[in-house]
């Protein structure tokens, strides 16, 4: 393999992401890397802050059983390749498993840990552009509480001697809270050879990937360490770790939000996915969760204790308070969406309305369209799944049922209370209900 594609800051790497680990500590049948921030993978944030500088290979080590994270990474990016690590030896044993993909890779190599989703772009360019005046640079952070990260030992001169593992060091070594993130360049030339010279003669019985530092130091390699700051760079090994790191994410997707010109009003309450896309001057009540795919168009209102997943929202729409918005809505400009209205793939015209409590499933409706309070789009007959169509202007009254597949033409009116099975002609008043009858002082006074 050659070192030619060179990304934007001129430092040619393949990157190798360690993701065969148990995760024993999450205590779930899912491998570690696929449980979810922001509604995307641990892996998958990895891969997305990496994606930007260009690598010129991104290998991924997995164990055995693992082919949701193949599936998921491969859905990402068609061009990484995987590694099996049959038995997890350490994240040494796991790097040298790459062998067959990087042991003739001259360029350098950028080790990340897959369960270490916060990382930015920013921060791996820092690492790439130090790693041009060291063979290994080593991303560190300083923490309060240090317990359970490997230690980094630095001379007076900036030179890493050594990184020392929580287990393995001693009282005046754990009191160092200089740590190792996990997240290592290596120059390849020396990887390798590096690699095969560790032992695993330490208190887990692991191959370490962090003894390369000692062995690198020793044969008169330049070890440095760039610093970031730990809000990027910790690590989620249990599900208290992974609810931290969403609440980080969260307001890294809101700051990102507002900065582009959305209020919201209480952000804290306000919940986002990765791909969320809010246009400017959208404004966000309290109490507003986001699922997967949704596009929000400038000047929207989303009031309060709404849940919009899959929906396009056009420009000047009111959602809310209460609404259910589900994947394949799509809400035309103007329109309105009240309390306790749910959709589902459904097409709702220009200023059409549902204000009050209704289903509007599979359906298509037209422009300046009213559906009352109540409406009820009949859409499954308990084997499938049938379509409504409601002509522009139409006027569905209350309480009706639409029956589907049915279709009620433009300018028609639907009397309140209606059970419609027939499709209703354009401008045409549909009634299906019994006749009112007043039996006239019937009733006794008691
Ligand atoms: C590791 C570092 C430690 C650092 C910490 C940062 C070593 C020996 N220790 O410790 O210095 O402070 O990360 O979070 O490197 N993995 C494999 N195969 C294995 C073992 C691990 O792929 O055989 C993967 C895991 O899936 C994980 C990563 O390597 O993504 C790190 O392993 P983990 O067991 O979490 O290491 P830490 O104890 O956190
Ligand atoms: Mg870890």
């Amino acid at each position: 393999m050659t070192a030619q594609n060179k990304n934007k800051i001129n430092v040619p790497f393949a990157c190798v992401i360690l993701a065969a680990g148990k995760g024993t500590r999450m205590k779930s049948a899912l491998p570690k890397v696929m449980h979810k921030l922001a509604g995307f993978s641990l892996i998958s944030h990895v891969i997305d802050a990496i994606s930007p500088l260009s690598p010129e290979k991104t290998v991924v080590v997995i164990a055995e059983h693992m082919d949701s994270v193949k599936k998921n990474v491969a859905d990402i990016d068609g061009q990484a390749k995987f590694v099996i690590q049959t038995e997890q030896l350490g994240t040494g044993h796991a790097v040298r498993s790459t062998k067959a993909e990087l042991g003739g890779y001259t360029g350098k190599v950028l080790i990340l840990c897959g369960d270490t989703p916060l990382i930015k772009t920013e921060t791996l360019e820092k690492l790439l552009e130090a790693s041009q005046s060291a063979e290994i640079v080593v991303l560190g952070m300083r923490l309060a509480n240090p317990y359970g990260y490997g230690r980094l030992l630095v001379d007076a001169g900036g030179q890493l001697e050594e990184i020392i593992e929580e287990r393995d060091a001693t009282p005046e070594q754990k009191s160092i809270n200089l740590c190792n993130s996990g997240i290592i360049a290596v120059s390849g030339k020396y990887l390798f050879s590096l690699l095969d010279k560790l032992t695993n003669n330490n208190n887990a019985g692991e191959y370490y990937l962090t003894d390369i530092i000692a062995l690198a130091d020793d044969a008169g390699l330049h070890c440095h360490v760039v610093e970031a700051d730990e809000s990027e760079l910790s690590g989620i090994n249990t599900r208290t770790q992974l609810a931290k790191a969403e609440e980080v994410m969260q307001w890294r997707l809101r700051e990102k939000a507002m900065a582009e010109g959305v209020t919201m009003i209480d952000p804290a309450s306000v919940f986002l996915r990765a791909d969320t896309k809010i246009a400017p001057d959208v404004i966000i009540h309290p109490q507003v969760i986001f699922g997967d795919n949704v596009v929000v168009e400038p000047d929207v209102e989303i009031r309060s204790f709404s849940h919009i997943e899959g929906a396009q929202i056009k420009s000047g729409a009111i959602i809310g308070p209460f609404a259910r918005l589900r994947t394949g809505s799509i809400i035309g400009k103007n329109a309105h969406i009240g309390n306790f209205v749910e959709l589902k793939n459904t097409r709702l015209g220009d200023g059409a309305k549902a204000n009050h409590l209704s289903y509007v499933g599979d359906s298509e409706v037209g422009e300046k369209a009213n559906i009352g309070a109540g409406t009820i789009t009949c859409n499954y007959d308990g084997a499938n799944k049938h379509k409504t169509i409601i002509g522009t202007g139409a006027f569905i009254g209350s309480n009706s049922s639409l029956v589907a597949p049915v279709s009620i033409g433009a300018g028609a009116v639907i009397g309140a209370g209606s059970v419609i099975t027939q499709d209703v002609p354009d401008n045409s008043l549909a009634l299906e209900r019994s006749q009112q009858i007043n039996k006239i002082g019937r009733v006794k006074k008691p």
